[in-house]
């Protein structure tokens, strides 16, 4: 009989920047399991282009990282969580050097030999570190290493959890962590895990919308689980749009760095003029709910496909050592980067919200942390600012192992989980619904919640989600699990989370607009938006 039980200290579902960030923070004597949906680097961190920021110019200061990070986030960060992530900035590029990480230094552009600092939306001053514009690339690389190099951490590759397990104490209203089911997905068999400490870091909810900048694994995973073994999620009306990702149908959303623009490139109209001015005064540089809603605008008034990103008045030289891979990957799209404007759209591409958690990562659920962008922690408000989630990775990777290894020293070993059993379930002969349904939703959740919502469309939105809903609980109590079918209900579980939260702000902030209540509304709306299961 195969082994389908497996016991640790700490699982971590998840291989990214957080995820890895807190197995290498983690004692070498924990047993440490490490999960992810397909290949360990398969994530949105390595695809992380501009950079992580940190305060390291002499000119720069944790008071100036920290107002903007505040003013980005449109009156909602909890300003105890910015001063906390902020002030670890240097100390976690200290970290990811130690770990190998090597970043872009001055010495590449000048004949200064310290960090390369670049600028993104929102940031008054230099202090986005970088390696190239391959950020994420250099980090995934370097921390895998150092994970496979470590004996107490086992990493199950294209394994997808399917759903927490949990324990009710007696006589409390404590819930604990226990483990969680998986699916194998080479072999197509459910194997549990059992372990006192839970991790998610699985990443966002970008692909319930059609067009995004990120990859397939970033379906929401860890804010569905979560949600469904009764945890609050936060603030989930706030999904980022990116302002420019390339306008090709071959080039499935690819990202053109927010550096680009730090480096003076200019957002262009079909007739060569600029437009951003007219939209905030600083310009190219504003936020990017002011820039992604700047564009739907300039795209919906005049009726064209895409706006163009232009950085050819910079010498040839200056972008190819700046944007080397960014140079390579547009021509291979038959756009001179050097010499011709790009066409950019707007693309989903980052969740503000999540499961709420502590300063720990410490979720409502004894024992279960989460951390990265599946959490809300409080640190981007309403919109976050470019460069700093990379930072919060790493930051509540080490805030969580910290409080992991206390409360190991007191808890203990988690309770026995029942053999999964899906001895009344077939297999499917209608996978088509999970396509069609798959579709379906990154559609509507494009048309009716946008960049720009109204109550209407939202609510054509929720009727859909509760016909979803009832399909695939219908198709779940009939057939074994597939990895599509385990991805679209969390899809599912999260679009509706947007939805519910979107309908419940009646208001326009940061990243949440609509036509119905276009004004700011600080007396009734200054607040999180918490939803309880
Ligand atoms: P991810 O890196 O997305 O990793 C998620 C992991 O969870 C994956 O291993 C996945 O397989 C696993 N997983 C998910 N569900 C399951 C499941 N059910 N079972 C098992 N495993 C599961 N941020 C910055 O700060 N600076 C940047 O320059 C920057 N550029 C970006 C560019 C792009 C194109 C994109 C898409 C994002 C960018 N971001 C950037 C955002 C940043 O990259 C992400 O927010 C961050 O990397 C998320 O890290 P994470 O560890 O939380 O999740
Ligand atoms: C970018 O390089 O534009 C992405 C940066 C981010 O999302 O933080």
């Amino acid at each position: 009989m195969p082994n389908n039980s497996f016991t640790y200290d700490v699982i971590i579902i998840g291989s990214g920047a957080a995820g890895l960030g807190l197995a290498l923070s983690l004692p070498s004597h924990l047993q440490i399991a490490i999960l992810s949906k397909l290949s360990m680097s398969e994530g949105s961190t390595y695809y992380a282009q501009g950079g992580i920021s940190a305060v390291l110019d002499e000119i720069d200061s944790l008071s100036s990282h920290q107002a903007d990070t505040v003013k980005s986030g449109a009156g909602l960060c909890h300003e105890e969580i910015v001063e906390l992530v902020v002030s670890k900035g240097k100390a976690s590029i200290d970290w990811l050097m130690e770990n190998n990480v090597q970043f872009s230094t001055d010495n590449k552009f000048t004949s200064k030999n310290k960090l390369h600092l670049t600028k993104e939306g929102g940031h008054s001053h230099r202090r986005v570190v970088h390696a190239d514009d391959s950020t994420g690339r250099a980090v995934q690389t370097a921390l895998s290493d150092q994970v496979v190099a470590r004996s107490n951490i086992e990493i199950f590759e294209h394994h997808n959890v399917i759903d927490l397990v949990t324990t009710e104490q007696k006589n409390t209203d404590e819930s604990r962590i226990s483990g969680c089911y998986v699916l194998d997905a080479k072999k197509d068999v459910v194997i549990s895990m059992k372990a006192p400490c839970v991790t998610l870091a699985t990443g966002g909810a970008s692909k319930v919308y059609l067009y995004t900048s990120n990859p397939d694994v970033s379906t929401g995973d860890g804010i569905a689980m979560a949600w469904r073994a009764g945890c609050r999620v936060a603030n989930m009306e706030f999904m980022q749009f990116h302002p420019t990702c390339l306008f090709h149908p071959q080039a499935k959303s690819f990202l053109i760095s927010e550096a680009v623009r730090g480096e003076s490139g200019l957002l262009l109209l079909p007739d060569g003029s600029r437009f951003m001015p007219n939209f905030d005064k600083r310009a190219e540089l504003a936020p990017r709910d002011i820039v992604a809603r700047a564009i739907d605008h300039e795209m919906k008034r005049l009726g064209i496909p895409s706006v163009y990103l232009d950085i050819s008045h910079r010498t040839a030289k200056f972008t190819k050592s700046h944007f080397p891979m960014l140079y390579e990957r547009c021509l291979e799209f038959g756009f001179d980067m050097t010499k011709d404007p790009l066409p950019v759209v707007p693309a989903a591409h980052y969740t503000c919200g999540g499961v709420m958690t502590d300063k720990n990562g410490l979720t409502d659920i004894t024992g279960l942390y989460a951390i990265g962008e599946t959490a809300f922690t409080g640190l981007h408000g309403a919109n976050r600012m470019a460069s700093n989630s990379i930072l919060e990775c790493l930051v509540f990777a080490k805030q969580s192992s910290e409080h992991i290894c206390s409360f190991l020293k007191s808890a203990t070993t988690a309770s026995s989980i029942e053999p999964w059993d899906d001895s009344q379930v077939i297999n499917s002969d209608e996978a088509i619904v999970v396509s069609h349904n798959w579709a379906e939703l990154r559609q509507f959740m494009w048309d009716y919640v946008g960049i720009v919502r109204t109550t209407k469309r939202l609510e054509r939105a929720k009727h859909r989600i509760t016909l979803l809903n009832q399909e695939i609980n219908e198709y779940y109590g009939k057939f074994h699990v597939t990895s599509d079918f385990l991805e679209l209900r969390n899809l599912v579980n999260a679009a509706e989370l947007i939805i519910d939260s979107a309908l419940l702000r009646k208001e326009s902030r940061g990243l949440h607009y609509t036509l119905d209540y276009p004004e700011l509304d600080d007396i009734n709306f200054k607040k999180d938006t918490v939803l309880k299961p």
